[in-house]
């Protein structure tokens, strides 16, 4: 009986030592931070990584910016803020800064960071005639870095449970079909694969780097489709008389959104747990490009910033038409929307039903996961 009492209490004393030594770890700053945010992707998510490249994918010279808090071009393809920084004042965190900003060091590397870069697909051939981009396999390895700095602050255990309990977007696909497979007529990957093959094989390969996500600490990870492809206006310039959408590039979105939703359930099911959520872009979008008037727009057809019909020729500069207000159009350049159809789009994302959100949306999650801390 002594004996059993003597185990209670020293069991008793290395609970209380181990709860003790754990308090001293997780200093209250890491506790009481915000859910960290990290971005993956191309540039509807850059955040301004491409301005520290020598590339001609960038938005960094006005009119981007104009409508940004400091009315200055940061790099992030908008008139104002973006799709991550909407998702982030949902979340109550700061904007996530460019992983290759000086400023991203010490406390701040507790927000997050966002590793996306203007150009980039799912294949290294895709963007490349953009000559430097920061690709997805770079991305990856960038955030194993920043693990690296972090673990540093925190210590392995407190960095590994911060990464895990963060939010995580990726967004990419897009520019496989637009600056890839349909960028040029007969272009070579066009050439190898048909439509439905050339999405298999894009869909395998991003199954993989979803997979490297998750080994690399990801647990909540936004995956958005690709937009409507054959709705922007740079395409519409190309092949669309009456401001209707390219068939052969909707279909193309399509077939890639349906397999996207069938990977993310797959590894879903094999790792036990509702790691991944499909957003479908697509579908957010196409909404206010049937019915532009119903969400306070003027025009889903043309873009704010460019030149050419319906803007949608060449780059948005300072020499470009400009219209004057952006909550008229949907489009702020030839492929991104402006700040005001991003907000309609992340509030799809926060409480949209399963048409747009595939298995829950984000306020589900965050309710989720606010019973698991
Ligand atoms: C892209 O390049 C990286 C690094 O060179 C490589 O690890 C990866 O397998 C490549 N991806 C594809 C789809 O070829
Ligand atoms: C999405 O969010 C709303 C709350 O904002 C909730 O009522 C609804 O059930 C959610 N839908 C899904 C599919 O999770």
């Amino acid at each position: 009986m002594a004996a059993a009492a003597t185990e209670a209490a020293s069991f008793l004393a290395s609970f209380v030592l181990g709860v003790l030594a754990l308090s001293l770890v997780v200093s209250p700053s890491v506790s009481d931070a915000a859910r960290a945010f990290f971005v993956f992707g191309d540039s509807l998510v850059d955040n301004g990584n491409n301005n520290y490249l020598v590339t001609t994918a960038r938005a960094d010279a006005p009119p981007y910016g104009i409508d940004y808090p400091t009315h200055q071009a940061t790099g992030r393809f908008s008139n104002g803020i973006n799709i991550p920084d909407i998702i982030s004042e949902h979340i109550g965190g700061d904007p996530t800064l460019p992983y290759l900003s000086p400023m991203l060091s010490g406390i701040r590397l507790l927000n997050g960071a966002n590793f996306a870069s203007a150009g980039v697909g799912i294949l290294n051939d895709t963007g490349i005639q953009f000559m430097n981009m920061i690709r997805i396999t770079q991305q990856m390895e960038y955030f194993k870095q920043y693990q690296k700095r972090l673990e540093f602050m925190l210590g392995e255990q407190d960095a590994s449970r911060h990464v895990k309990r963060s939010l995580v977007l990726i967004t990419l696909g897009g520019n496989d079909f637009v600056n890839n497979y349909y960028l040029v007529p007969f272009s070579v990957r066009s050439r190898q694969f048909s439509l439905p093959d050339f999405v298999t094989y894009i869909i395998s390969e991003y199954k993989k780097i979803l997979m490297t996500l998750h080994q690399l600490g990801a647990r909540r990870v936004l995956v958005t489709g690709t937009g409507p492809l054959g709705c922007v206006p740079a395409r519409l310039a190309q092949s669309s008389i009456d401001g209707t959408c390219d068939p052969e590039l909707q279909r193309a979105g399509t077939l890639f959104n349906s397999h996207l939703v069938q990977v993310i359930n797959k590894l879903n099911a094999n790792y036990g747990a509702d790691v991944f959520v499909a957003a479908n872009a697509f579908n957010m979008h196409m909404d206010f490009i049937t019915n532009p008037r119903k969400y306070g727009f003027v025009t889903s057809t043309v873009a704010c910033c460019g030149q050419g019909a319906y803007n949608g020729v060449g780059l948005c500069t300072m020499a470009s038409n400009l219209c004057p207000r952006r909550e008229n159009n949907v489009f702020w350049d030839a492929y991104h929307p402006t700040e005001k159809a991003s907000r309609i789009i992340v509030s799809r994302f926060v409480a949209g039903s399963i048409d747009y959100m595939h298995p829950m949306n984000l306020s589900t999650i965050m309710e989720l996961d606010s019973k698991l801390l």
